[in-house]
């Protein structure tokens, strides 16, 4: 990059008869870090040029030189030809003084009736809607692999958990299906964001609008943008579609936060539920016998900065008077942080995720451990007309014998069982098992396989419709 700087060599340098401070330069470029919004700044004054000679301002001779110009700056930046240069500041200036140095005179009037302000507005706006599109997409594929694990492990029994302690049992397939709900609600939320997103600030200008006749609905149009924006103060001002999406990140960040933690807790030696693939995982470079479950734990760290990145935007907007600031500026690095980090975590999550294998023996053996089916005893107590809470003593004093004993509600003998409750028969045994358990709940929304796979096969069609 180069910063050689001179008056004459900015856009905006006519009033000024010194040059910048060769820090505050540097201090006040943004060209660092938006020169990935290349693309999108091309396709936008390509569009701008389309729609300024529709109505007349240039000419369609300028025209068609702007856009070859453009295409041929495009082609430079993406052949690694093109030196960004800081005394231009930004992307925007950057690419507009190459395409002089390119065409001449007409690339100046490219920016007729319009500032860098609506522009770099609308720039982002375009970057950040093919990101929500691709990011959809890896939250897509991540939700599909969670319904064929799901499915895999309908059947599969693990101990449910509340206070971290255990509570019933719940198929490990229901368990999964929790993860994909909240997976749904991220879903929605981002394509809420998206229509927010999809609205054009072009024409805005520096914030008053511009003299010129320009025709916004057709800039709307050739860029895909549902429609114009309403007021050109907010529409150079407006940052809330950065925010609505950094929070859609936010949580979505807080669910793999969740699932990470659990995944670490399993793959320990102490819950030793499942087993992660070793390309996801790495060693120790002291201890031998470790394998760490990192990409989990990257993905429950990250949520850190993403969460903060919502924090700078919303603090980034508070108190800031209409309409564009320079404290805009400082945007960028947060919001493109968030759209890389989720890229990233969706990505290794979606690949992880169907690759995940169930212990299922260590599963069972878990549920049974911590008197699991206690409930379904109370609920068997109460169905042949013990009242709730004196069947729930009489099961505490039935759990107590089992610690004591160490055996579980199932691997009791019936006269045991009778000792506490002389209602109790034979008939006892078929809901003491966990699958008698699971399989009871059989109900939208409840753990039993039958639903599970039932769950399973809407979920999938709402995916695919
Ligand atoms: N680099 C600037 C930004 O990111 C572009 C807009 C600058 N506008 C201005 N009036 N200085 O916000």
């Amino acid at each position: 990059m180069t910063d050689s700087s001179k008056t004459s060599e900015k856009p905006w340098g006519g009033r000024f008869s010194e040059p910048t401070d060769a820090f505050v330069e540097r201090f006040t470029a943004s060209v660092g870090f938006d020169q990935r919004l290349y693309h999108h700044d091309i396709t936008g004054s390509i569009a701008h040029a389309t729609m300024l000679a529709e109505v007349g301002v240039l000419t369609d001779e300028e025209k068609l030189q702007i856009i070859e110009g453009l295409e041929a700056v495009k082609a430079d930046i993406e052949a690694g030809k093109f030196e960004w240069s800081v005394s231009l500041e930004d992307v925007h200036m950057n690419v507009e003084a190459r395409l002089t140095d390119r065409i001449g005179i007409t690339g100046k009037k490219l920016h007729t009736g319009r500032s860098r302000n609506d522009q770099v507005a609308t720039d982002i706006r375009l970057y950040l809607r093919d990101e929500i599109d691709v990011i959809a997409e890896e939250l897509t594929r991540l939700r599909a692999g969670l319904l064929d694990l799901a499915e895999r492990e309908a059947d599969t029994i693990m101990p449910g958990f509340t206070h971290l302690q255990t509570a019933q049992p719940v198929t490990f397939g229901h368990h999964l299906l929790a993860w994909y709900e909240m997976l749904v609600r991220d879903a929605d939320r981002l394509q809420d964001c998206r229509k927010r997103v999809n609205v054009m600030p072009l024409g805005a200008a520096a914030l008053a609008g511009t003299t010129y006749p320009i025709d916004r609905t057709i800039t709307a149009r050739l860029l895909g943008f549902d429609r114009p924006s309403e007021n050109s103060l907010d529409s150079v001002s407006d940052r809330d579609f950065a925010i609505e999406f950094c929070s859609f990140a936010a949580l979505l960040m807080t669910h793999m936060s969740r699932f990470s933690e659990e995944l670490v807790l399993w793959t320990s030696a102490q819950f030793d539920f499942i087993d992660l693939p070793d390309r996801f995982c790495t060693g120790s470079s002291i201890m031998p016998q470790k394998k760490n479950p990192d990409v989990p734990e990257l993905v429950r760290g990250k949520t850190g900065r993403v969460n903060g990145h919502l924090v700078s935007l919303l603090t980034l907007m508070k108190s800031q008077p209409l309409a564009y600031n320079k404290d805009n500026q400082e945007d960028k690095e947060p919001l493109f942080d968030t759209i890389d980090t989720v890229k990233g975590c969706l990505k290794a999550y979606a690949d992880m995720v169907p690759a995940i294998t169930a212990k299922v023996d260590n599963m069972r053996e878990a549920a049974k451990r911590g008197f699991s089916t206690a409930t379904d005893l109370a609920d068997y107590l109460v169905k042949k007309g013990m009242p709730f809470r004196d069947a729930h003593e009489v099961v505490g004093k039935a759990v107590a014998f089992g610690v004591a004993e160490r055996r579980d509600l199932s691997e009791m003998t019936l006269a045991e069982l009778q000792q506490f409750s002389d209602i109790i028969a034979d008939d006892v045994f078929g809901v003491l098992t966990l699958e008698g358990s699971v399989q009871a709940r059989d109900h939208l929304g409840g753990t039993a396989p039958a639903q599970v796979r039932a769950a399973v096969a809407r979920a999938r069609a709402a995916l695919a419709g």
